[in-house]
């Protein structure tokens, strides 16, 4: 089967298109025909080692000293049952599924094993398979960090949401627009328009106006793009509010709940996928180099079979 693999750690140029062999699945397995999986900031953060000092001997202590010791990235996909082991009763062949393969990677290939237990369910019915794929990266982190936050504990909480157009931050409106949360964000003047077609009128444009600054207070911030400190957002947080960052050592745990939540808001209508741009899979090296400028708005997903 065609998979993507990173040959090193670099630029995206390490990106080679290759044929390994396809998986073959166990007892407990499903087969997964692979239609679609994302390329995320956490991609290319592995791909290009990209994280400073004494944390690049930490990213190679965890993913390989000189290359990535699991080559084929990709930590999300939608796709279509093939095949499944003996033991399996909660998949059938045929059912287009999506999901989160985590640090388990693989995804940027044509087909991929899972145990049925892993996190992967039925894709959401009115989801092409390019948008099921964009659901879980951002959205899975942007549920884990405004949970944490206790986004369900108060009715209707003001929350500061700062780097609003990433995959993460798109995620984070929509999760807080479903907790009935009155939403100001922070973005760039690019991002104006999609922030307002996700339902957002406090909008404050970081290339005009330092949000610091702000009069207004609130529940919870979320930082969805690590940008800020806690003492830089302090004084715009309630009594008892509290301040969450994608940016420090916290790290989302995944888990199946958050993608029924994804997929429950998907069938509703209640959730867009947010996609930027599709590269088809022989223009991953393009793809790549596209979410290195940081300046994606929503996701960008990598086709990978018809
Ligand atoms: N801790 C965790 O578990 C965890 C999980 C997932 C992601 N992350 C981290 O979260 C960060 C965001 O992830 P992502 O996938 O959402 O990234 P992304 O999609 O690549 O974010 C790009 C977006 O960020 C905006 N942006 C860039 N600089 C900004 C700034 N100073 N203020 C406000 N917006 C800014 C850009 O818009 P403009 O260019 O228009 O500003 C662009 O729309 C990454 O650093 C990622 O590594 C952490």
């Amino acid at each position: 089967m065609k998979a993507v693999i990173c040959t090193k750690y670099g630029p995206p140029e390490v990106l080679k298109i290759q044929d390994i062999p396809k998986p073959n699945p166990k007892n407990d397995e499903i087969l997964i025909k692979t239609m679609a999986s994302a390329i995320n900031s956490g991609d290319v953060r592995v791909r290009g080692l990209k994280v400073n000092g004494f944390l690049k001997i930490v990213m190679r202590l965890m993913f390989g000293i000189n290359k990535p010791r699991k080559p084929v990235l990709g930590t999300v996909f939608s796709g279509i049952v093939e095949t499944i082991g003996d033991n399996v009763t909660r998949f059938k062949v045929g059912d287009s599924v999506f999901g989160m393969t985590g640090l388990k990677f693989g995804t940027y290939a044509e087909y991929i094993a899972l145990k049925e237990n892993d996190k992967v369910i039925l894709k959401p019915e009115n989801a092409t398979f390019e948008e099921a794929a964009a659901l879980p990266f951002g959205g899975q982190t942007a549920i884990y960090f405004l949970e944490k936050a206790g986004i369900g504990k108060k009715s209707n909480p003001e929350i500061l949401i700062i780097g609003a157009t990433g995959a993460v931050g798109t995620a984070a409106i929509q999760i807080a627009k479903h907790h009935n949360a009155d939403i100001t964000v922070v973005c760039s003047s690019r991002g104006d328009e999609l922030v307002k077609s996700l339902g957002v009128s406090k909008i404050i444009l970081y290339d005009k106006e330092d949000f610091t600054k702000s009069k207004s207070k609130f529940d919870i911030i979320f930082d969805a793009v690590g940008k800020t400190s806690k003492n830089q957002c302090k004084k715009l947080l309630k009594k008892g509010g509290v301040y969450k960052t994608v940016g420090g050592m916290e790290v989302a745990a995944e888990n199946k709940r958050q993608l029924e939540i994804l997929k429950a808001l998907f069938e509703k209508g209640e959730y867009d996928a947010t996609i930027d741009k599709i590269f088809p899979m022989d223009k991953v090296v393009e793809a790549h180099g596209y979410v290195d400028t940081e300046r994606k708005k929503g996701n960008v997903v990598l086709r990978i079979s018809e």
